[in-house]
């Protein structure tokens, strides 16, 4: 009987010494102290020894309870404060250690280029239109003086989704768009947005890019509105000395219209490569509003009269930033866009 009890001690003890959390240390009570323990069961089996045995073996017991139940108290304690100074190390902040940086994002080279334009315009009056990229092929072409087989079509490699459906080749539907909005009263608009063309992609030409439009209507505009816009825009983009001219061109929804170049803002006029040694940048294209398209965004040529223009925002991107190759912009490499902030 005491050699019994010899050997649950030691063998309770040595166990309480291997638990090393609270939830072993549970376990281990049950298994010894519990309702159904080892002790609780050897206390149980007093009742059928001998009755000179009985009290001896009860002592015995008792003790034994007593001292495994203080164990347990300590061994609880001892555990409960080792959690407590883990977890106190796991939080502690090393205040010596170096910062962590916040990855701080940037403007796409084109968005900052987009709102340097929005900025010279709306100085000038002019406010943001936006339109659709999506268009008919009546608002991309037809509307715009181009009806269906006009040959000046072929001047746009166009995305066609369906038969009269297509991804815009141009900003310039946005004009009728414009026009229609705000008829019959005078138009001083911008219109920026994607536009989409079926182009071989180069270094020249991506099959998306962006455009701003431009836009005035009222009663007595003229080429020189549209000559003195374009230079203002010009120097405030490029630098208060800029040369500009006008080249005459062609284009089916103005007349007359204009190639808009600005002096080479590399070689000053000189000629470089960047110029092709011409001296001369085409920034725009450009014109006075055709009178059917005027017609057909709601206004009457005979009262109404308008210039409107088309400029390149990559394009302009480039020369000032001197990027010789328009696929990076839309490549999302970081190590180029990162060198705009
Ligand atoms: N839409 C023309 C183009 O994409 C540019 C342009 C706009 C020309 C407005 C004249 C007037 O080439």
């Amino acid at each position: 009987m005491s050699q019994e009890l010899a050997n649950l001690e030691s063998e309770a003890l040595n166990e309480l010494a291997s638990c090393a959390d609270l939830d072993s240390l549970q376990s281990w009570y049950q298994k010894y102290l519990g309702r159904r323990g080892l002790l609780t069961q050897f206390m149980r089996r007093i009742g059928s020894l001998p009755p000179e045995e009985r009290p001896a073996a009860g002592q015995a017991g008792n003790r034994l309870r007593e001292l495994l139940e203080g164990e347990h108290a300590k061994r609880e304690k001892q555990l409960q404060e080792q959690a407590v100074s883990l977890g106190l190390q796991r939080e502690l902040v090393d205040v010596t250690l170096p910062g962590e940086r916040p990855l701080a994002g940037r403007l796409h080279p084109v968005t900052r280029t987009l709102r340097r334009i929005y900025q010279i315009f709306a100085q000038m009056g002019f406010q943001v239109f936006r339109s659709r990229e999506v268009e008919t092929d009546e608002y991309n072409f037809g509307l715009l003086n181009m009806p269906p087989h006009h040959p000046a079509r072929d001047m746009w490699d166009t995305f066609y989704i369906s038969d009269d459906v297509v991804l815009r080749t141009h900003t310039s539907p946005g004009q009728i768009h414009a026009m229609r909005a705000f008829c019959p009263e005078p138009i001083r608009v911008i219109l920026p947005g994607k536009c989409y063309r079926y182009e071989q992609v180069t270094a020249r030409a991506e099959f998306m890019f962006h455009q701003v439009e431009g836009l005035a209507v009222g009663r007595s505009i003229t080429l020189a509105d549209l000559k003195g816009t374009m230079a203002a825009f010009a120097r405030q983009m490029f630098g208060e000395q800029r040369r500009m001219r006008f080249r005459g061109s062609y284009f089916p929804f103005t007349e007359p219209s204009v190639e808009v170049d600005i002096d080479c803002i590399l070689c000053g006029g000189k000629g470089c490569r960047v110029c092709k040694y011409t001296g001369w940048l085409e920034i725009a294209g450009a014109g006075m509003v055709h009178p059917v398209v005027l017609r057909n965004g709601g206004y009457d040529p005979e009262e109404f009269s308008g210039f409107a223009f088309g400029m390149g925002p990559e394009r302009i991107a480039m020369l000032l930033y001197g990027i010789d190759d328009i696929r990076h912009f839309f490549a999302n490499d970081l190590r180029f866009l990162e060198q705009f902030s």
